[in-house]
């Protein structure tokens, strides 16, 4: 029977680009969600950018557009990477969007009218200069624990202490470097444990979540759930709340429901049934694929909204682990932290979703993409073995025989093999077992491969008079390569697609298994997938490498480490307590020529200084520096600038960089200047290492 099902893949945030990490479960889902197509059932595959939050806003700012701009942009280029690697979503949207609005108010309004929302008070982190409510991750202090310096405001990185980030000693704002002040304001919480016993419920009766998900919301059970503040104040990009001028959802209350929102949108465009497919009775099936590190929000949050808004809830979740590359978390020093784009102007596509889906299986360990196995790995299998097999049959059909099969099968005893194979192979595929999948087909190849060694056709083309076995087993060939293409046509679209087209059959469904190819033209082959070069992956990760080049206005939000495992977040590859070589060369520090410094009218510690940084690069400077130096006595010299740093908007004006200084500001302040004491003064613009 043809089942309905919806699946969706996280959202990934509208601020940067896709990567490596994030492809494993894209990658994953695409897998699954063709193969049920393959299958014959309807299945519905959405997704959107998570558009909304304090990371998205500051870097909008910093790049000096509106987030509406940003969050267009980043779109764009999503969609563009997502149709690269053949993500076939149905509905690609926003949570930015009129539906998840419409949505967002609904679900939040039920869950006020059934008593699950509630009102506190909190004393919160504030940047006074900014102007806004820091989240944690913006807060950098020592930790209260162990007194290790430099730590965000929720945990820390050395004794592994969470906290909250009024507790950090000596804190400062990640945005304008001053001490936050603690402030008030009402926040509204969703209260979690009203669904304690429904949830309970839901875990236990199993097969909703994986066994080692299911332990650990054991664990989140007996450490007791906590209500959920669900509001964040002004400023901040995202949907008001209802009846609550100057406050917001936080940015996690409407990102699953944009999963319905972008349902939603495809259901106006094809007129289904939304209703029908939310409504707590509905049969159809509704299956989210994550990474293990969100499994909070889709495994209580989720189910709970849901169900406290009247919806039905998840079939299942599936938490996969984080990618690693080379054995360790992508690094951009080592030219290991790979973006979709740069991926692409190197590699085929569907090698790294062979090679994902080689090692991917049903649990959420961590899988590891080892360059030179990838190589190896995808020419041996891909190239060496399925491919060869349509390569080495298909030449004799066009040449002896004007393109015609053979009427009948030479070996249908091994053809009948091939199909039996098909349900296990089905299964591993339904149990996200793809790596068992791969190896399964794999085999088959083998033997695919062992009966044209055995068959020897190009013996039979030399021969002569053995034209008529000639025909038939290069028919059968390329028959068991038919069926191995039809297994791999989840993971491989684009290959498949072109074998369809060679084969003049297709497009090809699971049912096309038990009807051989016969007594029918085909179109002379071409190669449908060439060797890897490994100079392409070697000089894919020089570009990556390259990606780490300052740039100005570079501005990475602190945050969340980028989905996918940790990558995208500051990278500690020094020992603790150091500094990598690469942290240093992160920064643009630059020799500047100091061109007009003038006070700063209402701020009594700023000059605002004009400096030249080389090559016509000029820029505005709000520096603390007048208690200890008199404008007239700046201008024309020499100091030492960073460059690189993100431009810092205050109240008086954008700083553009800033002038490197000894002394804390308390006991006396002084500008370095390069050598002077030498023949030459350096050149603005002169890098500083
Ligand atoms: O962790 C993330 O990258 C989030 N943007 C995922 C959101 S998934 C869903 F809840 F929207
Ligand atoms: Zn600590």
């Amino acid at each position: 029977m043809a089942r309905e099902i919806l699946v969706t893949s996280a959202l990934p945030y509208a601020n940067g680009p896709l990567h490596l990490g994030h492809l494993v479960e894209y990658v994953q889902t695409d897998v699954w969600v063709r193969f049920q197509r393959l299958r014959g059932h309807r299945c519905l595959y959405v997704c959107a950018d998570d558009a909304h939050g304090t990371p998205i806003m500051l870097r909008a700012r910093q790049e000096g557009i509106p987030p509406e701009a940003l969050i267009e942009r980043v779109g764009r280029e999503h969609r563009e990477d997502f149709a690269a690697f053949r993500i076939g979503f149905d509905q690609y949207h926003s949570t930015h969007s009129e539906e998840n609005r419409e949505l967002a108010e609904l679900i939040y309004r039920r869950l006020k009218a059934g008593g699950h929302i509630v009102e506190r008070v909190v004393r919160q982190a504030y940047d006074p200069e900014e102007g806004l409510f820091l989240p944690d991750r913006y807060i950098r202090g020592t930790c209260p624990r162990c007194g290790t310096p430099e730590q965000y405001g929720d945990s820390c990185e050395a004794c592994g202490a969470t906290y909250s980030a009024t507790e950090l000693k000596d804190p400062v704002s990640v945005l304008s470097g001053v001490r936050p002040v603690e402030r008030e304001s009402v926040h509204y919480f969703f209260r979690l444990r009203d669904f304690e016993p429904m949830l309970r419920r839901w875990v236990a009766e199993g097969g909703h979540l994986q066994p080692e998900v299911a332990r650990k919301l054991q664990e989140w059970f007996d450490q007791g759930l906590q209500d959920w503040d669900i509001s964040r104040d002004a400023p901040y990009f995202g949907f008001e709340i209802p009846d609550a001028p100057g406050k917001y959802f936080y940015v996690w209350l409407d990102a699953p429901i944009g999963y319905m929102a972008s349902f939603k949108a495809w259901c106006r465009r094809t007129g289904a049934d939304f209703d029908a497919f939310w409504r707590p009775d509905s049969q159809a099936e509704l299956y989210h694929f994550i990474g293990k590190d969100i499994v909070y929000f889709h495994a209580l949050f989720w189910p709970a909204m849901l169900e406290g808004a009247g919806f039905r809830k998840p079939t299942a979740i599936f938490a996969h682990g984080f990618l690693t590359v080379n054995g360790q978390k992508m690094s951009k020093s080592r030219g290991t932290f790979i973006t979709a784009r740069r991926y692409l102007e190197h590699l085929d596509p569907e090698a790294l979703r062979y090679y994902l889906a080689a090692k991917l299986g049903p649990g959420v360990e961590d899988l590891d993409l080892n360059l030179e196995d990838f190589v190896q790995r995808v020419n041996s299998d891909l190239v060496g073995k399925v491919v060869n097999i349509a390569a080495r049959c298909a030449g004799f059909i066009t040449r002896g025989f004007e393109g015609r099969l053979a009427e009948g099968l030479e070996a249908p005893a091994l053809q009948e093999a091939f199909v039996a194979e098909g349900e296990a192979i089905a299964r591993l595929y339904e149990g996200r077992a793809y790596g068992q999948a791969m190896r399964a087909i794999m085999a088959l190849a083998d033997r695919a491969n062992r009966y044209i060694d055995e068959a020897r056709p190009w013996v039979l083309a030399r021969e002569g008079g053995q034209e008529a076995r000639l025909q038939a087993v290069c028919t059968q060939g390329l028959n068991l390569f038919r069926l191995l293409m039809i297994y791999l046509k989840p993971v491989l679209p684009r290959i498949a697609e072109e074998a369809e087209a060679f084969l003049a059959d297709g497009p090809w469904t699971w049912e096309d298994l038990g009807r051989p190819l016969l007594g029918r033209a085909i179109r002379p082959y071409r190669p449908l997938m060439t060797r890897l070069d490994p100079a392409r992956v070697q000089a894919l990760v020089a570009a990556s490498r390259e990606d780490l080049a300052p740039r100005r206005a570079d501005g990475g939000a602190p945050g969340r480490p980028g989905r996918g495992g940790g990558q995208g977040g500051l990278e500690r590859e020094a020992p603790q307590g150091y500094a990598s070589l690469q942290d240093l060369e992160r920064l643009d520090l630059r020799v500047a020529r100091i061109l007009k410094a003038e006070p700063v009218e209402g701020a009594d510690r700023l000059l605002r200084l004009v400096v030249e940084l080389g090559r016509g690069d000029r820029r505005t400077v709000l520096a603390g520096i007048r208690g200890a130096y008199r404008p007239e006595e700046l201008v024309g010299r020499l100091t030492v600038v960073a460059a690189n740093l993100p431009p810092r908007k205050m109240r008086f004006g954008t700083s553009e960089a800033m002038v490197l200084a000894a002394g804390s500001g308390r006991g006396g302040l002084w500008l370095l200047t390069p050598d002077e004491h030498r023949p030459h003064a350096p050149e603005p613009g002169t890098p500083v290492r």
